[in-house]
């Protein structure tokens, strides 16, 4: 096995799916609504997330994205909405916010790539924003008690995009469990692989009902989803758009066996990051954040820092995508990665005051884990990535 033989590309784990789907296929049913007289694998798989995370409620739905959309429609979000978002998330985040009609105000992030709070209470004084759409980008935390009494402290609606990070804990509590919303990706390079989809979780009824509705729960679904609060769900009945963004059956089937495999999956994850780490911290010239004890990490992707000059990180780049390592860099010139808001254009406002989040990712190196690694593949990944950085830095001139 060498580097050129590594398949970055998520797999799916068929010892752990196949017995659920074929269960699935079997009922011949693909839509959540069919199911009147059993539970719909949607169903069991929203149960089974609220479980793990300990929320109230839970939907299922095509993408985090969407599920973003609902959140914020649910949460009033409109023409007259500014929302918060820190300026390094994918650009589904934003892009959800213009989705409803509302304006995104960018805000720094730190060095440990996470909303700079300071910023925060500057913003929410300078844009008198409703909402903050906090992304945990990369299932990196910022202070979350902080976060929290901020938000409590200048009446800001908080809603947590957690698309990575599912089973990210701050003092035991999970992720996306501190807002009035909360958002999980199942996309493919999340810590569930189902393809697509999304999860919205809540303790609020208001925020779940009208989510349902908007969804695509029309007539009388909404009795499938839960019996708790009925009387809040008849309110909402065809009283909101539908916009129809549903989750399939089949994606539920795959996603169940690997919600209750979780916890083994951010074991195996965790520990591949940190195999990782502990090789490339053999260089001084490669970083990795500092572990926060009051954090449980989830790693399906790993962030560096790397103190070289920029010449060399550009070389550095493209020499491990020549070799199988398709390694992201978030500085550089010409560098249109997504998750950068500079690129960001389809933004009316362009005058971000965003003095850090720039130079914060100048350095930066961005390397998913897809959940499929074993640990001989890091030690292939590990040693193929260090012999091309003491390549590249024996270059002339390359150390700044
Ligand atoms: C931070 C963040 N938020 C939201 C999303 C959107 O997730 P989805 O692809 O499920 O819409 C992503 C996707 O990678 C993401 O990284």
């Amino acid at each position: 096995m060498s580097i050129s033989n590594i398949s970055w590309e998520a797999q799916l784990d068929l010892t752990i799916v196949n017995s659920s789907v074929q269960e699935a296929l079997k009922s011949k049913k693909l839509f959540r609504y069919q199911f009147k007289d059993s539970s719909s694998f949607v169903n069991i798989l929203e149960k089974a997330i609220s479980e793990y995370v300990g929320s109230d409620f839970a939907l299922g739905v095509s993408s985090a994205t969407n599920a973003i959309f609902l959140a914020l429609k649910a949460l009033g979000v409109d023409s007259n909405s500014k929302v918060l978002i820190p300026a390094f998330t994918f650009t589904a985040v934003p892009s959800a916010v213009i989705q409803c009609g509302a304006e995104p105000v960018l805000v720094d992030i730190t060095e440990s790539y996470v909303i700079d709070l300071e910023d925060l209470k500057r913003k929410i004084l300078s844009s008198k924003a409703q909402y903050l759409l906090l992304s945990h980008m990369r299932g990196h935390l910022c202070d979350m008690d902080e976060v929290v009494k901020i938000c409590e402290k200048s009446s800001i609606v908080l809603i947590e995009d957690a698309a990575h990070a599912l089973g990210v804990t701050w003092k035991g509590k999970q992720a996306g469990t501190f807002g009035i919303a909360g958002i999980y990706s199942l996309q493919s390079y999340k810590i569930i692989n189902a393809g697509e989809g999304g999860v919205l979780v809540t303790n609020n009824p208001d925020v779940f009902w009208k989510s349902v509705f908007m969804s695509g729960s029309y007539e009388n679904n909404y009795k499938l989803h839960s019996s708790k609060n009925n009387d809040i769900a008849k309110r909402y009945k065809n009283h909101l758009p539908v916009f129809n963004v549903r989750m399939n059956n089949i994606t539920a089937a795959i996603a169940i066996p690997q919600i209750k495999n979780i916890e083994t999956t951010i074991h195996n994850t965790n520990k591949n990051y940190n195999k990782l780490s502990k090789y490339l911290l053999e260089r001084k010239e490669i970083e990795f954040p500092k572990e926060n004890l009051t954090i449980r990490s989830v790693r399906d992707s790993a962030q560096m820092r790397i103190k070289l000059n920029q010449n060399s990180l550009e070389n550095l780049k493209s020499e491990l995508n020549d070799i199988n390592i398709p390694i992201s860099y978030f500085g550089g010139l010409n560098n249109s990665n997504a998750r950068l808001y500079q690129n960001w254009a389809f933004l009316e406002n362009k005058n971000h005051i965003l003095p850090n989040t720039k130079k914060n990712l100048s350095e930066v190196f961005d390397l998913r884990l897809p959940i499929h690694f074993q640990s001989k593949d890091i030690d292939i990944i590990a040693k193929s990535f260090l012999q091309v950085f003491d390549k590249v830095k024996g270059q002339k001139n390359s150390f700044s």
